[in-house]
């Protein structure tokens, strides 16, 4: 799947272009480049083990424990085999966006954290996606509806 992959911090844009600045680490535009580089599952009806360890697995929790009122979760992980979290081989980061619009960020470290994070959203309705950076194996995507 294309994307336009900032060269500094490795942003994807996925709404079809490039952003003024990027949203992660504010890059100009022309450090933006167009390319293949999300992975998909080559047969979505048949995944690999290696597809299973890298297609982020999204829960919406539509009760939160943190803010009562006007809340609703995104749980994340790595993914239906959970990915190895090893100095050399890990999930790096995890970005979010609501309607291909960038939502947040999540830095990962190997030594201490499983592959997973949350997200505690405003907003009800919209398509929440999800991409991955594998150290060794790239970035994947996976999305739901809220
Ligand atoms: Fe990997």
């Amino acid at each position: 799947m294309k994307g336009h992959v900032c060269k500094v911090c490795g942003y994807i844009a996925i709404n079809g272009s490039a952003p003024d600045n990027c949203p992660v680490c504010g890059a100009p535009k022309a450090s933006f480049q167009k390319k293949d580089a999300i992975n998909t599952p080559a047969d979505p009806k048949n995944l690999t083990e290696g597809d299973k360890k890298h297609v982020p697995v999204i829960t919406i929790l539509r009760k939160c424990g943190l803010i009562p009122e006007g809340c609703v979760d995104a749980h994340v992980k790595m993914g239906q085999i959970l990915h190895p979290m090893q100095p050399q081989h890990y999930i790096n980061h995890i970005d979010f966006y609501l309607d291909k619009e960038f939502i947040a960020r999540v830095h990962l470290t190997p030594e201490k954290l499983n592959p997973a994070a949350a997200l505690h959203l405003k907003a009800s309705s919209g398509k929440l996606a999800a991409i991955e950076f594998c150290t060794v194996h790239g970035a994947w995507i996976n999305d739901v509806e809220l």
